[in-house]
């Protein structure tokens, strides 16, 4: 993980740096660190903790005036987070500065070579090798940087984006990438570098994304140049244009970036299928399916790949593809797939879920999918990312940015668009007729207004959140449809509350989780109508009987679970495959107002990072 940016130009670059770290804090934020050249040396400041720490503590520091720097935001890998293991480090002798988001997996033994040959080193880290490898094979061959990073490079395994430079030659910084993301603004007479594009997008919408073993020089007032790392070629720079605005990346009015991805949703859904569901002609236009229309017709099963709130939404689609495509799905961990020496054949599709296209084990999942034959569908929220363009086809969620760390609105449109594939699938195979056809499209799209619906509810969740924010252990139930939601619920209580929080299938619980069942457990239960409903108020009554208490989420107008149950909280009817949808609501804001009032960090949990590009 982990956020890097750099600048060089003609503006001061520590404004620039220290704005874009804190843009990028959702990567990491156990430590920070910002270097910058001022005419005459190199001033290097860091520490551990948030990037706001690292303000305060530089400006009294170090001058901060230099048109050209780097800096990092760290989420650790090798070595604790402190101030020596923050970056940027430095070569041994002090000529050279870099900043790295990745693992250099054989730091180990280049860094005993490196110790033979006089070399020392004040951290823990495997940038810090990377950093002395390259001045080693500076020094030996005698050769400018960027040579040196090509062939140091060459010597390394594992993942990279890094951004370095050279105190005698300050008018070039060097970039690199392999796994990691890194992204380069071009101004007049100016670059920008940064995991993604946020920290310039007031200052240019020209942007080069740097694809897997490609490096850049970047030199004040000169063309880029781009080569393989492996064979030296030079590559045509790509300059695609942004579509991302100031304001999609700020709060704008909300306490947190997580409550503001929660209120976005209705808008979100409605642009995910903008262009796509047009219910007036009864028909689902989505260009990934239509161009591969035969290979998904063939296909004798999708399996789909992902982790976290992805993979949740993996399991929903599951239910969604089997029930209305009648197309076999089985949905895995990207983490246990790529290590299981999985069956994977010619006749299989895989889905991708990812909300930043850039999750290491996804990502490696669909490589080895790709090896075997398969064909890989993205379905990413984070345009160009490394997984739309590995992808063979694919559809984006177009949620906006997500910024909180706990996932929210990227949840619900990934959902959306496995909705609108599985629809269209069925459409095309018949196992629809067209009448339910029209009838599904016509409810999708009243989601975002039952969406918004469900939002009203938030004052009583946060009623709700205050009786039971002090709970040790949280249960989650759902069947069907919402099994996977309940564990979507406890995963968003657990990462920003940490409150330990199990999700269930509802008539699991009597297999085992029924014995921690007593008065001080409250138990979430999703209830609503139309999903084995009298099955699950059988659940709660066995629930009620253990004295648990009970919070359910029932469908508007319900009767039976409100005798039972000690608080309920309605979302409106739907059709029960589009209940997710609505279902999820009260559970993300359950989770939120308990974080707040437990005065956690919500939009950046403790050990957490937005994009967890390490495996
Ligand atoms: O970017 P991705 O969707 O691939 O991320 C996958 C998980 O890391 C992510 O969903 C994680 O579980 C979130 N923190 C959940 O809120």
């Amino acid at each position: 993980m982990c956020g890097i940016v750099g600048y060089i130009g003609h503006r001061e670059a520590y404004p620039i740096i220290i704005k874009g770290l804190q843009r990028l804090e959702y990567r990491g934020y156990d430590s920070a660190g910002i270097a910058l050249y001022d005419g005459e040396s190199i001033k290097l400041s860091k520490t551990k903790g948030k990037v706001a720490d690292l303000k305060e503590k530089l400006e009294n520091e170090i001058s901060t005036t230099g048109t050209l720097g780097i800096g990092h935001t760290r989420w650790a890998t090798h070595g604790v987070p402190n101030d020596v293991n923050s970056h940027p480090h430095y070569s041994n002798s002090g000529d050279l500065v870099i900043i790295h988001n990745g693992i250099i997996e054989n730091y180990d033994s280049l860094k005993k070579e490196l110790i033979n040959r006089g070399y020392t080193f004040k951290s823990d880290t495997d940038t810090e090798v990377l950093i002395n490898l390259i001045e080693d094979v500076k020094k030996n061959e005698n050769i400018k940087l960027g040579k040196a990073v090509q062939i140091a490079l060459n010597q390394v395994v594992g993942a990279y984006a890094i951004a370095v430079f050279d105190k005698n030659k300050p008018n070039e910084i060097v970039v690199a990438k392999l796994g990691s993301p890194l992204a380069i603004g071009i101004g007049d007479d100016e670059y920008f570098i940064a995991s993604d594009a946020s920290p310039f997008i007031e200052y240019t919408k020209n942007a080069i994304y740097l694809e897997d073993e490609e490096m850049a020089i970047l030199r004040r007032g000169k063309d880029i140049k781009i080569r393989k790392i492996k064979n030296d070629a030079l590559v045509d720079p790509y300059v695609q244009e942004l579509q991302l605005n100031l304001e999609q990346i700020e709060k704008g009015g909300y306490d947190h970036f997580m409550l503001k991805e929660i209120y976005e949703q209705p808008s979100a859904i409605l642009d995910t299928f903008r262009g796509r569901l047009l219910s007036n002609e009864a028909i689902i236009k989505m260009a990934g399916i239509e161009d591969n229309m035969k290979r998904f017709l063939a296909a004798d099963r999708i399996i789909i790949v992902a982790c976290g709130t992805s993979w949740h939404a993996g399991l929903v689609a599951e239910y969604i593809f089997e029930d209305l495509a009648r197309i076999p799905v089985e949905v895995e961990y990207a983490s246990e797939f790529r290590y299981r020496n999985p069956v994977i054949t010619e006749k299989d599709i895989v889905i991708a879920i990812s909300q930043s296209g850039e999750t290491a084990d996804t990502l490696a999942a669909i490589k080895l999918a790709k090896s075997k034959g398969a064909f890989v569908f993205g379905v990413c929220n984070v345009v160009g990312s490394s997984i739309a363009r590995e992808s063979n086809a694919g559809a984006y969620t177009h949620a906006g940015p997500e910024i909180g760390v706990a996932s929210t609105k990227a949840f619900t449109t990934q959902i959306t668009v496995l909705t609108l594939m599985a629809l269209r699938l069925a459409r095309a195979k018949g196992t629809m007729s067209s009448s339910e056809f029209r009838h599904h499209l016509i409810e999708l799209e009243t989601i975002p207004g039952k969406v918004e619906e469900a939002l009203q509810s938030d004052a009583y969740v946060k009623t709700v959140a205050d009786i039971y924010k002090d709970a040790t252990n949280f249960l989650y139930l759902g069947r069907g449809f919402n099994f996977p939601v309940a564990l979507e619920g406890a995963l968003k209580l657990k990462e920003i509350s940490y409150i330990h929080a199990e999700g269930y299938p509802a008539a699991e619980m009597k297999h085992g989780p029924i014995a921690l069942i007593d008065e001080q457990m409250p138990i979430v239960v999703i209830a609503t109508k139309k999903g084995h409903y009298e099955k699950v108020v059988s659940n709660i009554q066995e629930i009620k009987s253990r004295k648990g208490k009970i919070i359910g989420i029932v469908t508007k107008g319900d009767v039976s679970v409100k005798e039972l149950a000690d608080h309920v909280i309605e979302v409106p009817e739907t059709l029960e495959s589009l209940t997710p949808l609505l279902t999820t609501i009260p559970l993300q804001l359950l989770s939120y107002h308990i974080a707040v009032m437990l005065d956690k960090n919500v939009d950046q949990p403790r050990n957490l990072a937005k994009s967890v590009t390490v495996e």
